[in-house]
């Protein structure tokens, strides 16, 4: 089976690199994600290990879809009972790029009637739908007139771990803020701190990797455990893998901190935490007062953009914590637009492009001046 995991944009490669380090070889990177080969249990590893990964699409089938009869013929031809039996419930979503068929919600709808056709001549019942919480999610990918049909093996996105359920204003996708720990370069052995933590998003993140926490809590069902074949014999095969990525958490790691001029974001961010579990500190200080102790790496997406904005004062203030703090490496996601270009006497090592919702980001490093 082929699988695309994908992943927001400008964040492939550090999936990739996650990937990598998971075992995974052969690994396809494009626009919006990556491709491997592999079974259900790779599929399972992903969704359990991932915290860069948004969603993990299996592969049912790809054919020539130059029109809606090869859409419907296409859809009908692909082997649904194994996957899909009329109690369980359903729901298509699509994308279509330079193809005839351009209407997504039409795409799907046609989708849809191919599967439930197909069921109702099998079976003589059909699925149901269920636009919010389906038991299988499918999604057809339409490009250049060549289908793609998936089953959605994540379910839910896998951005929500389940733990942010406070945040403050303008906060970061926990996916984007895993892919910032490592596109930033951080060897998960310094001390890590965010000097404008917000909800504390990319300080748990970064805690939960350095000690390799899995993204979700046992608890957690994904998509594919709601598929019709996945028996007994699967669920203790899954079950062994939840263990094994539980069991690989380390009890301590780096010191990983964060400070926020709003006190309410400091409470917050502790709530977080502790919902995480994550180890994590967080203290209520301005930017204008950041006196590291020793070396650290600091890593932050300060305001900016529509919700909040950084005025001249603000930048002062940056340039000013790093010309203070000079054993620190500093990676900063700022906005392609509105951040001055110079930032302090240092020369950026890295910068990353990287999307914060629409807005078009780069992830700038500059490493420690006393190296
Ligand atoms: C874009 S938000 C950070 C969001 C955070 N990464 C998250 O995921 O929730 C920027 C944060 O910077 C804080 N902030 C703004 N000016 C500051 C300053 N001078 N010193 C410290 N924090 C500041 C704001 O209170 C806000 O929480």
């Amino acid at each position: 089976m082929r699988i695309f995991v994908t992943a927001a944009g400008g964040t492939e490669k550090a999936l990739k690199e996650e990937l990598r380090e998971l075992g995974y070889r052969r690994l396809q990177g494009q626009r919006g994600g990556v491709w491997l080969s592999g079974n259900r249990e790779v599929a399972a590893r992903i969704c359990l290990h991932s915290r860069v990964a948004v969603r993990v699409l299996a592969e049912l089938g790809r054919f020539a879809c130059p029109d809606e009869d090869a859409l419907y013929r296409g859809v009908q031809g692909l082997e649904w009972a194994r996957w899909l039996t009329p109690e369980r419930s359903l729901a298509v979503t699509s994308v279509a790029r330079s193809s005839g068929l351009t209407h997504t919600q039409y795409i799907a709808q046609k989708t849809k009637d191919a599967i439930v056709d197909a069921q109702r001549v099998a079976h003589g019942r059909r699925s149901s739908v269920d636009r919010n919480d389906p038991d299988v999610a499918v999604f057809v990918h339409l490009e250049k007139n060549e289908a793609g049909v998936f089953l959605d093996a994540s379910g839910r996105s896998l951005h929500l771990r389940g733990w942010r359920t406070e945040a403050t204003e303008a906060p970061l996708k926990e996916t984007l803020a895993a892919a910032m720990v490592r596109l930033g370069g951080w060897d998960r052995e310094t001390p890590l701190f965010d000097p404008m933590c917000g909800s504390g998003t990319l300080v748990i993140e970064a805690d939960l990797i350095a000690r390799r926490v899995p993204p979700h809590p046992r608890a957690h069902r994904f998509g594919f455990e709601r598929w019709a074949d996945y028996d007994a014999e699967a669920a203790a095969a899954i079950d062994a893998l939840r263990e094994e990525a539980h069991a690989g958490a380390r009890a301590s790691g780096p010191r990983c901190a964060g400070a926020d001029i709003d006190p309410e974001a400091v409470d917050i961010a502790r709530r977080n935490a502790e919902r995480a579990g994550a180890q994590a500190h967080f203290s209520e200080a301005s930017l204008g007062a950041l006196r590291l102790e020793g070396p650290h790496h600091v890593l932050s997406n300060p305001p900016y953009g529509q919700r909040l904005e950084a005025d001249a004062a603000f930048w002062e203030a940056l340039r000013g914590a790093m010309r203070r703090n000079p054993e620190c490496t500093f990676s900063l996601l700022l906005p392609e637009e509105g951040a001055p270009r110079d930032l302090g006497e240092r020369r950026a090592v890295r910068a990353h492009p990287l999307f914060n919702g629409r807005i078009r980001c780069r992830l700038v490093t500059w490493s420690s001046m006393k190296t």
